[in-house]
């Protein structure tokens, strides 16, 4: 199929991009639009050329499925593309309608002419992925819409809607009505009035104050951007764009490629990759027909059942919301409206949206009235009894084919599963808190879990605006369970000789954006106390002590009793370092027969990081995550970590897998340190000695 369409109409070349689904500019588009460029302007009966899409809008920008192939960089690159247009002896007519974005935009800045419609979405979004738009946006936007507004739009990536746009000189025309009769319109009047090619270049920025101006933003973007140097490269070729073209269009280029080459880009990008690869799973084809999904039961009105139902209803599902007394579910409901007021304040909610959404909840006490839903959620308390109870109930209750989930956070889905006639029909949904905040959700696969019911979990993701990534059954799923390793080795540390605050520190400043103990004291130290106590009844003989039993044994649950790790004033959730704490650290030293040493900040970062990357390899050998990348996802969208850094896996192949081998077998020789945990996973080591990367990794575990 062609990628772009020519028709003659009356003397006018329309040339249609034809890439679905957003016309983006692979290179058979390109090549295509190069050619159709030359057999317009060799032929004498055409007088104006209309370049306008077809579908989804004018065109998305760069194809990212070329994204690390030769076709990326085939001939004619976009800029050959873009010279060809801008340098056509005959008028180019943009017709600028649905998306226009990054390289479709500077598609559009080369013609000659833009008509606009409403509804347009145009934005040059590069700075998202640590680029800057690379084809000349930085020097035309500005020419057209003026530096401030051009700069705003470049470093921010936002969309603008078209309307906002009508009235600047990015549009020579804005219709109403049918885009190409708008567009053919205005070509015929090009002709008659012999209206020239004319070349956003040549348009030169009339701004006397510029330098003074710029000199502020570059103040303003250094200050934001913090580790990001994509904000601070986009408004330095901005500033170029108040010089000759030709010279900015140099700038541009030379800071486009340093951008190219940084490692704060190559993780973006990697992160833009990984999380539309974690959409797919591997041995479920894209079509799997998924089972509709128009009513939801959620069982248990606590922190996360509420979440969750919030998440629902935001996306339109009616809930019917079970618990097992009115109080609980007053409880619940009171909390969700408290949580809706907060989006009422800010103004990002309005009180017609807030009664609508409150209005898909049927609150219940009565498993009958789940017997029409399409999936039911379960976020009752974490035990395997409460559980199982539900399961067997919602087994009677639940239609043929409804979905039955669990949101728990470690039991085995297996077993939970095996409980009812129907295990291909029950999955694992874990939502991570606060549930209607947070984007990650774990969609854990059991042994006998359907294939379309894994497709519709992933639907229901998406419409929910989450991004899903698939697990195994294994203790924690993947995000957990590697949470275990890294609080581990935060704890190792802490015994060893640093304080919350230096770990915290330590770990803040490699990027996280919240250091362990701090995160224990906003979770509550109380859950993992009891959960050690649990094991310990489990696995007796075993010892699961931690320094935080003795904060626990005081009262000292974290923020909500005003002491943890740290000590905080009424009201506030500001961690202050408390020499009590010092002395509970130091006694428990004493208790284990640890002599304190000096510990580096050098030392925390890769003890606890290592840690991650360790058991993320040992995930990948168990078959519980599809691919590197999926951890990554995890761990950037749930769990924190710098997204300049890519994840802990993709952290790991920019250092390299050899030196992460080579330090943990170091850690591992230490006298003290748990063999089993701190020897390289042999994933690890191979690939290691291979000289492979997780990411680059697609062969079989064995
Ligand atoms: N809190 C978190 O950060 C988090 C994160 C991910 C997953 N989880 C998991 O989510 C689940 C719920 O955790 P939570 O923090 O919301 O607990 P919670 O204690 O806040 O809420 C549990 C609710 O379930 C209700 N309930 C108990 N038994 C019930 C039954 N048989 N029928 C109906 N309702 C019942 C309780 O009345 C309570 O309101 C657990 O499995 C937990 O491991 C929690």
């Amino acid at each position: 199929m062609s990628k772009l369409s020519f028709e003659a109409r009356d003397g006018i070349a329309v040339l249609t991009l034809a890439n679905p689904p957003v016309n983006s500019l692979g290179q058979e588009l390109r090549e295509a639009l190069v050619s159709a460029m030359e057999r317009a302007n060799s032929d004498a009966g055409i007088g104006a050329i209309v370049l306008i899409g077809s579908g989804a809008g004018f065109s998305g920008g760069a194809d990212i499925r070329e994204f690390g192939t030769p076709k990326a960089a085939a001939y004619p690159n976009l800029l050959t593309v873009l010279s060809e247009v801008e340098n056509s002896t005959k008028p180019v007519i943009a017709a600028v309608g649905g998306v226009c974005m990054g390289g479709g935009l500077e598609l559009a800045l080369a013609c000659h002419y833009r008509v606009g419609a409403p509804g347009a979405r145009i934005a040059l979004p590069e700075v998202k992925l640590g680029l800057l738009p690379g084809a000349g946006g930085t020097q035309r936007l500005p020419r057209l819409l003026g530096v401030e507004a051009a700069l705003n739009m470049i470093v921010s990536g936002t969309t603008v809607p078209s309307e906002k746009l009508r009235a600047t000189p990015l549009f020579d025309v804005f219709g109403e009505g049918e885009l190409l009769d708008t567009a053919l319109t205005f070509a015929r009047r090009v002709i008659a009035e012999k209206m020239p090619p004319k070349r956003v270049r040549d348009l030169a920025i009339d701004m006397p104050n510029a330098e003074a101006y710029l000199q502020f933003a570059r103040n303003t973007i250094k200050a934001a951007a913090g580790p990001y140097p994509a904000p601070l490269a986009c408004l330095e070729a901005v500033a170029a764009a108040v010089g000759p073209f030709d010279a900015g269009i140099k700038r541009e280029r030379e800071l486009f490629t340093a951008l190219m080459l940084s490692p704060e880009s190559a993780a973006l990008r990697h992160v833009f990759q990984a999380e539309r690869a974690a959409a797919r799973i591997l041995d479920v084809p894209e079509d799997t027909p998924a089972r509709p999904i128009r009513k939801v039961g959620v069982i248990g009105a606590g922190t996360m059942g509420g979440g969750i139902a919030m998440s629902l209803i935001n996306s339109g599902l009616p809930v019917v919301l079970l618990e097992t007394t009115q109080e609980a579910l007053d409880r619940g409901l009171a909390t969700i409206r408290r949580n809706y007021q907060g989006a009422l304040r800010k103004g990002t909610l309005d009180e017609t949206s807030l009664a609508q959404r409150l209005a898909l909840i049927t609150p219940t006490l009565d498993h009958a009235s789940l017997s029409d839903a399409d999936l039911v959620i379960e976020a009752v308390f974490e035990s395997m009894d409460v559980k199982r109870q539900v399961f067997e109930t919602l087994d009677k209750v639940a239609r043929p084919g409804a979905i039955l989930a669990s949101n728990t956070s470690a039991l085995n889905l297996n077993d939970i599963a095996n409980v009812t006639k129907r295990p291909q029909d029950v999955i694992g949904l874990h939502f991570f808190s606060p549930a209607n905040v947070m984007r990650l959700l774990e969609v854990v696969r059991g042994a006998k879990t359907a294939k379309d019911v894994l497709a519709t979990a992933m639907r229901l993701s998406k419409t929910m605006g989450k991004v899903a990534v698939v697990s195994g059954v294994c203790d924690g799923f993947i995000g957990n369970r590697m949470l275990a390793r890294y609080a581990g080795a935060a704890h190792d540390m802490l015994m060893a000789g640093a304080l919350p605050q230096q770990i915290d520190a330590a770990l803040q400043d490699f990027g996280m954006a919240m250091g362990p103990f701090r995160v224990g004291d906003l979770a509550g130290l109380d859950i993992s106390w009891a959960l050690r106590k649990r094991r310990a009844a489990e696995f007796p003989g075993r010892d699961f002590s931690n320094a935080a039993d003795v904060l626990c044994e005081a009262g000292r649950f974290g923020q909500k009793t005003g002491a943890g790790w740290y000590r905080y004033e009424a009201g506030s959730r500001n961690p202050i370092p408390d020499p009590a704490v010092t002395a509970i650290i130091e006694g428990y030293r004493r208790k284990k027969g640890i002599a304190a040493r000096s510990v580096s900040s050098a030392e925390i970062v890769a003890r606890c990081i290592y840690a991650l990357i360790n058991e993320g390899a040992r995930i990948i050998e168990d078959g519980i995550a599809q691919r590197a990348s999926d951890i990554d996802v995890v761990y950037l969208n749930g769990y924190g970590f710098p997204a300049y850094r890519g994840g802990p896996m993709f952290f790991a192949d920019q250092t390299g897998l050899h030196e992460i081998a080579r330090a943990l077998k170091a850690i591992a020789a230490q006298p003290g340190s748990d063999a089993e945990v701190w020897a390289p996973a042999p994933l690890l080591t191979r690939l290691a000695q291979q000289g492979q990367t997780f990411n680059g990794f697609k062969g079989s575990i064995s």
